[in-house]
C-alpha cells in the first residue's frame, strides 16, 4: 500500500510519515465495480473504508420500501465508521455507483489509528459534526416541505368548499388571513404568508381584491 494513497484521505493527511507508513501496511486496497455493495444496513461491521477513487452511496430503505439517498461520497471521504463506533448494525447500505476503489481498515487498526492519534480523533469529529449539520439542514427543508403540502391542501380544500370556478378552470375563494389558515394546520402565521409568497412567485395563486384565485395549475400540482 504506497503512502501517497492514504496521506490524500483527508483523516490521515496530517499524520507524519511514520504513522502512515505503519497505516499503508494495515490498510489493504479493494475495487468494487458500478452497482457493487459494500455492505447492506443491518449487518454486522467489522471495518472501515476510505474511498481512493470513485463514488459511493449511502442508502436506506424507506417504510414503503423506497430506497433513500443520504449522501453520496468521492475521493477522499470515508464511511463505516458509525458501526465501529458504537457496535451497532451498520446504519445504512453503501454501493458504487461508478467502478471505485476503497482503502479497507478492520476494526482493530481503526480504534489505534484513532486511539492514537489525537488529529485522526479531530479530523473524524469534525467530518461527523459536518455531516449531522447537513442531515440537520435535511429535516429542516423535509419539515417545511411537509408544511408547504399541507399550506397547498388546505388551500385547495377552502377552494372547493366555497369558492367559484371561473371561465378558465382556475377556483376563485374569499380570501382567509393567515391566521385562519395556519390555525388549520398547526402551524404560524408567518410560514403560512412566506408560503403563499412563494405560490405567488410560481404564479400558481394569485391575489384579487377580496379573493384569492387558484390557477388550473394548483390542483394538478396539489390534489
Ligand atoms: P455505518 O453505520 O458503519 O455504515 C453505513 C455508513 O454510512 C455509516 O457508518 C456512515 O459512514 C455512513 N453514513 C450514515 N449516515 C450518513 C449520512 N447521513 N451522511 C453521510 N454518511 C452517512
Amino acid at each position: 500500500m504506497d503512502h501517497e494513497l492514504l496521506s490524500s484521505v483527508p483523516i490521515f493527511a496530517e499524520l507524519d510519515r511514520a504513522d502512515i507508513d505503519g497505516l499503508a501496511k494495515l490498510a489493504a486496497r479493494r475495487r468494487y465495480p458500478k452497482d457493487g455493495v459494500v455492505f447492506f444496513e443491518n449487518e454486522e461491521g467489522s471495518s472501515f473504508f476510505m474511498i481512493v477513487e470513485g463514488r459511493i452511496k449511502v442508502t436506506i430503505l424507506g417504510d414503503d420500501g423506497r430506497e433513500i439517498i443520504l449522501s453520496v461520497l468521492s475521493s477522499g471521504d470515508f464511511f463505516g465508521e458509525m458501526a465501529l463506533l458504537d457496535n451497532e448494525p451498520r446504519s445504512a447500505t453503501a454501493i458504487a455507483v461508478e467502478d471505485s476503489e476503497l482503502l479497507v481498515l478492520n476494526r482493530s487498526d481503526f480504534e489505534s489509528a484513532v486511539a492514537d492519534n489525537s488529529r485522526v480523533m479531530q479530523a473524524l469529529i469534525r467530518t461527523l459534526t459536518a455531516r449531522l449539520r447537513k442531515a440537520n439542514h435535511q429535516i429542516s427543508t423535509l419539515a417545511l416541505l411537509d408544511v408547504y403540502g399541507r399550506v397547498a391542501r388546505v388551500i385547495l380544500e377552502m377552494a372547493r368548499e366555497d369558492g367559484r370556478r371561473l371561465r378558465d378552470g382556475s377556483i376563485a375563494f374569499r380570501r382567509a388571513t393567515h391566521q385562519e389558515i395556519a390555525n388549520r394546520i398547526g402551524t404560524t402565521r408567518e410560514t403560512v404568508t412566506r408560503m403563499l409568497k412563494d405560490l405567488q412567485r410560481q404564479g400558481l395563486i394569485h391575489v384579487e381584491g377580496r379573493e384569492i384565485v387558484l390557477q388550473p395549475d394548483f390542483e394538478r400540482v396539489f390534489d
